[in-house]
């Protein structure tokens, strides 16, 4: 069952560590397409994969070749090239792309055991999200857009402890000794992904506040790499400056640490780059409207649609700051890149979005 030439698969590739935001942004992701992301009707329910109208959502957990009890008896991690099977992946992933549908396997988070295979059609948008979506250069190059969600160690800690401790009963110190096990292997294999990244959201603790230990306000960077085929860095006032804004005042509800956006070109892994900043948080989501004003190239469709998704989702861990705020826009983008890849096949002239 092949879909054909004109309808080949757009493919995006998501990697960050487990904990990191990655399910939080798929949801701001596929709500930019339209429609909350579903898992399978009928199927598995221990299923990792999310479908909505235009995008499918497989989680690379699934190409796991050893499950719980065969890395604990060869004694390596779920982060370890060793327990996954790339070649798999690279087959299955490369099939969807060429229109095929496939068997893919499923890891049962619950039971840690591999389920039998769910069947996987080919979608408008697939992505892959999960540990290593840029560590296999076959499967890299089957990307069409690639973003690293980079959550430095004491912001990972904070979440990480609010979620297993308040969610999942865990105790401090075995969320403490479960970061240091896993870091030797997040450092050789995970980490490094981010040098191929096409976008990466790093999320850092402020400078606002003098030795801020609480992590609870985020220091966000969206950088975002030039000369990349249909996506157009976002700016900030003047393509190409160096800009420092701190827009509070009379439009903009700023209390205690206020906020601060810098912008500007730098260089990443060698590469040229464009980055965005935002240190602090916003008081009122409505308010966000003014920053979106002053911003270029967000491939908005609309005055106003970043502020309205943000608004839409505020309840969502982020909305607040620059990381609901870079993942709404990054979102936008994936768009962009999406109709535009659609409008040249079609081989129609391409009219980027306004923004
Ligand atoms: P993943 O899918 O990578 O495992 P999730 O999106 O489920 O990550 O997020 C895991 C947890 O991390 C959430 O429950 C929340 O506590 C925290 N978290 C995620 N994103 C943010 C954010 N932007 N700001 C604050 N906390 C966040
Ligand atoms: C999944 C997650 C990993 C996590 C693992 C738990 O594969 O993506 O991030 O570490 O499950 O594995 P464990 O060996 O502790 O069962």
């Amino acid at each position: 069952c092949s879909a054909g030439g004109d309808e080949k698969t757009v493919v995006i590739g998501l990697a960050a560590d487990s904990g990191c935001g990655k399910s939080t942004f798929m949801r701001r992701l596929t709500s930019v397409f339209g429609g909350a992301a579903e898992p399978p009707k009928g199927g598995n329910p221990d299923s990792n994969t999310l479908i909505s109208d235009m995008t499918t959502v497989i989680c690379l957990d699934d190409y796991h070749s050893l499950d719980r009890t065969g890395r604990k008896e060869k004694g390596v991690t779920a982060l370890d090239p060793r327990a996954n099977d790339f070649d798999l992946m690279y087959e299955q992933v490369k099939a969807i792309k060429e229109g095929v549908a496939v068997d893919k396997p499923i890891y049962n988070h619950v039971t840690g055991l591999l389920d039998p295979p769910e069947l996987i059609k080919p979608p408008k948008i697939l992505v892959i999200e999960g540990l290593h979506p840029m560590f296999d250069e076959r499967v890299r190059e089957l990307l069409d857009f690639s973003i690293y969600l980079d959550i430095s160690n004491e912001v990972k800690f904070a979440w990480k402890i609010q979620r297993d401790m308040a969610e999942r009963g865990h105790s401090l110190e075995s969320i403490k000794a479960s970061i240091e096990a896993r870091k030797p292997d997040f450092d050789a294999y995970i980490d490094p992904q981010k040098q191929y990244a096409d976008a990466v959201i790093e999320v850092l603790p402020t400078q606002l506040i003098p030795d801020d230990n609480e992590g609870k306000v985020l220091r966000v960077k969206l950088i975002m790499k030039e000369g990349v085929k249909n996506f157009n860095p976002v700016y900030l006032f003047d393509e190409g400056s160096t800009i420092s804004w701190i827009p509070c005042g009379r439009k903009l509800t700023c209390s205690y640490p206020g906020i601060k956006f810098t912008y500007g070109p730098d260089t990443y892994f060698g590469n040229e780059v464009s980055v965005l900043e935002m240190d602090g948080q916003f008081d009122r989501l409505d308010e966000l409207i003014y920053v979106e004003s002053h911003l270029s190239n967000l491939s908005t469709k609309f005055y106003g649609e970043v502020t309205q998704q943000m608004l839409k989702h505020a309840d969502f861990p982020g909305s607040n700051n620059g990381t609901g705020f870079f993942q709404t826009i990054v979102g936008l983008k994936i768009r962009d890149l999406y109709e535009q890849i659609v409008a040249s096949r079609a081989g129609a002239p391409v009219t980027a979005a306004k923004a």
